[in-house]
């Protein structure tokens, strides 16, 4: 691995713990305006402090992230469908190399679907995306098992990321599930969870706890940060968690301390 791109790579998957925070914003790439992300430049602003890395796309970056703020930007560069259709798989690469080192980003990701109907063609688009950005020392983190028909268990998840990997992305986004430990132990690259659909704070934050005891390298967390009801709150429990391995109880308390505080300000 040349030095760019291992130097970028730590500027998200941080040295000190070997651990990371990415906060995912990207979802309106295919489901529009989103519940928590209406305003994405609102919602991002006060979680930014305690976020390790960015993921979005490059839409709301330009024209919602002020250029100075001093966040690693993983740059979501596929997309091409929408939830109103049937085949999420029918994605293609939607950002040139060029522009994402304009945008001077840490890091791209794409989705790739595997054993869905354009599978071949999200494959070769990765293998395609990791040759263009591995000439510019980019790291590329490829998303697995978008779709709501995936079974989300270990043996599909370790083949996706195990594909991933062997088709040379340097870090994999996927789920947690039983059996984690599978997943991670056969990938040979760092692996980060997504968080999925909003669940109760308290089960959010045990899946990062899981997630890290099992081998993560730490969480790409979106919508049960940016739609809990107290979202700095869940992203300073989940950054506790991640880089300071503290048991759930104590990042639940931290989110109900925040969530406490808030209520307190808005009264006064
Ligand atoms: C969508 C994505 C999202 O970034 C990902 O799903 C993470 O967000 P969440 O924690 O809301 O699942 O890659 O394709």
């Amino acid at each position: 691995m040349d030095w760019g791109l291992k130097n970028r790579l730590s500027r998200i998957i941080k040295p000190d713990t070997g651990r990371t925070v990415m906060l995912a914003v990207d979802h309106g790439y295919f489901l529009g305006p989103t519940t928590g992300l209406e305003e994405p430049g609102k919602t991002v602003e006060p979680l930014l402090p305690y976020a390790d890395t960015l993921m979005l796309t490059r839409g709301v970056l330009r024209n919602c992230v002020d250029p100075e703020t001093d966040i690693p930007i993983v740059l979501r560069v596929s997309g091409g469908t929408s939830v109103l259709k049937d085949d999420l798989s029918n994605e293609g690469i939607t950002v040139s190399i060029r522009d994402a080192i304009r945008l001077n980003v840490s890091g791209v990701a794409l989705s790739i679907f595997v054993g869905a109907p354009n599978e071949r063609e999200t494959l070769q688009s990765m293998a395609d995306l990791i040759d263009d950005a591995e000439e510019f020392g980019i790291p590329v983190l490829a998303v697995t098992a978008v779709g709501k028909d995936m079974v989300r268990d270990a043996r599909y998840l370790a083949l996706c990321c195990r594909i991933a990997a062997e088709m040379g992305a340097h870090f994999v986004k996927t789920y947690y599930c039983d059996d984690f430990e599978r997943v991670v132990s056969t990938c040979p690259v760092p692996v980060v969870i997504a968080g999925g659909k909003k669940i109760p704070e308290n089960d959010a934050l045990q899946l990062a706890h899981n997630a890290v005891k099992r081998g993560a390298v730490g969480v790409d967390m979106g919508r049960n940060i940016f739609q809990s009801d107290c979202p700095v709150g869940m992203i300073k429990a989940v950054r506790a968690i991640v880089h300071e391995n503290i048991p759930v109880e104590e990042g639940y308390k931290i989110y109900e301390s925040e969530k406490a505080n808030n209520v307190k300000t808005a009264v006064a």
